[in-house]
């Protein structure tokens, strides 16, 4: 009877893409995935840290594996991901139904982990920064993965140091994979189905790989990429504000595969905050950003990040981040209360009153919201792109996404899937767009 493994993801894309990866791993040393939780002999829980409650989430989830598995056989428990790192042999000490713990840079040490633990039943933690032989490794793992859409991560870790965050801690410095590593991925993905590559890095407009002389930037993928014949879609997430740099902005006037959709987050609209927060950008030139691209293409859209409640956040700075959000009117974008996150600079600050946090949070909230909800009713009636992604289990009806990544929903039969097909938007809410596939595609799919 082969070996089960149950993979469980919190926190971002590039989170997604190496819980895929370890599952890929996984699969050479005998164990399948599993969706069900409760046959499986190797419970992986992929970890964030980004906000508070994060540890708890961890624990709490353990907790329910636990009880899962009263009567049973117990599973192999392993915590990888950004807690593993930040919290390492604590966790073995506090949970001893935790067998593993293994941070984001030591993946390529997880089978021979797995392994040894079959045999000698020894508690381990593997928490090293050894990102370039995780690459080599992982990249030499075969992708059997057919996603119409799919994450590659090309960049890693941080260097910026922003005074509220916990990524240059968990990730560790910054990293860009070899240009042709990244290629090769690429085509392998597309061999085996995808239509198009989202690119990933905690800061991945910083990617920066030199070989024999020659800088390899974000740009020169995406053109690339661009070359590539089944690849009709190309995006990035997510990039840093200083780190849009001019080659990259042609990117908007020269391909033609590459999204006019970009999530580029700012956290506040005022400069005095954004100067406490070390983000080492200011709203201006941010503004210059998207004046150029809009210049550009003025079907570009923007997306961004926002901490509420920042310690020092006065109501004028409120007040300017309220007054940006009315500029650019970002179509989808994450707010969040500030958290303070153990051994970031700004975990020493006086937080600021958490009613005055809870109420600007619900202001801007309904901004996003409204300017999100008036984008998607701006579809109504009309025929959009859309590349489908899959079928809806059990109903006759297709998910898929437009340029702007809105959720498409709308009947169509199963070999659509990977294609770009127009839909007219009959209905919309704030997340998604309902439609119908035009006459045209009607026919083709019959
Ligand atoms: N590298 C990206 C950048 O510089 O914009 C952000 C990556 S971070 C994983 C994603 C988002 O989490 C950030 O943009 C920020 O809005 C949010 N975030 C990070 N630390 C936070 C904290 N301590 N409290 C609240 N939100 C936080
Ligand atoms: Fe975190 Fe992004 Fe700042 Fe890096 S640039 S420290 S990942 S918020
Ligand atoms: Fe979370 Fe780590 Fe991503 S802290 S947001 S999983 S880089």
């Amino acid at each position: 009877m082969s070996k089960k493994v149950f993979v469980k993801t919190f926190g971002c894309q590039m989170n997604v893409y190496d819980s895929d990866k370890i599952t890929d791993a996984l699969k050479t040393i005998g164990y399948e995935k599993s969706e069900n939780l409760n046959s499986a002999n190797c419970f992986v829980l992929n970890t964030c840290h980004i906000r508070d409650k994060a540890k708890e989430k961890v624990y709490h989830e353990i907790g329910r594996v636990r009880e899962a598995f009263i009567n049973k056989s117990k599973p192999i428990v392993i915590v990888a991901g950004c807690v593993a790192q930040a919290e390492n042999t604590e966790m073995l000490k506090r949970e001893p139904y935790i067998d593993l713990v293994i941070g984001p840079q030591s993946y390529h040490k997880l089978n021979e982990t797995i392994l040894e633990f079959e045999k000698n039943k020894l508690k381990n933690e593997i928490t090293d920064f050894d990102t370039i032989e995780k690459f080599n490794y992982l990249s030499k793992i075969q992708n059997k993965n057919s996603k119409v859409s799919s994450f590659l991560t090309i960049q890693e870790g941080c260097d910026k140091f922003c005074h509220f965050c916990v990524v240059p801690y968990t990730r560790g410095p910054e990293y860009s994979r070899p240009f042709h590593q990244i290629i090769d991925e690429a085509k392998i993905m597309v061999q085996n189905g995808s239509k198009e590559i989202i690119l990933l890095g905690q800061n991945v407009n910083a990617y920066n790989f030199n070989e024999a002389n020659k800088e390899f930037r974000l740009s020169d993928l995406i053109m690339s990429l661009e070359e590539i014949k089944g690849i009709k879609r190309i995006r990035y997430t997510t990039s840093h504000p200083r780190d849009m740099t001019k080659d990259l902005l042609e990117c908007y006037k020269n391909s033609k595969k590459l999204m006019p959709f970009v999530h580029l987050p700012i956290q506040s609209g005022s400069n005095k905050i954004l100067k406490l927060m070390n983000r080492k950008h200011k709203v201006e030139e941010y503004v210059s950003t998207f004046n150029y691209l809009k210049e550009i293409n003025d079907k570009i859209e923007f997306s961004s990040d926002f901490i509420i409640g920042y310690p020092g956040e006065e109501a004028e700075d409120f007040d300017n981040t309220v007054k940006l959000i009315d500029m650019i009117k970002f179509i989808n974008s994450f707010s969040f209360i500030f958290s303070a996150r153990p051994g970031t600079t700004a975990s020493k600050l006086k937080s600021i009153d958490e009613k005055i946090s809870k109420e600007r949070l619900k202001i801007i909230q309904e901004k996003l919201f409204g300017y999100q909800k008036l984008k998607n009713k701006s579809f109504e009636n009309k025929y959009i792109d859309v590349l489908v992604e899959n079928e809806i289990q059990g109903q006759n009806k297709l998910f898929g996404r437009n340029v702007y990544m809105n959720s498409v929903i709308f009947e169509g039969s199963k070999n659509l899937v990977g294609k770009i097909v127009k839909v007219r938007v009959t209905k919309t809410n704030q997340n998604t767009l309902v439609g119908e596939l035009s006459e045209k595609n009607k026919f083709k799919a019959a």
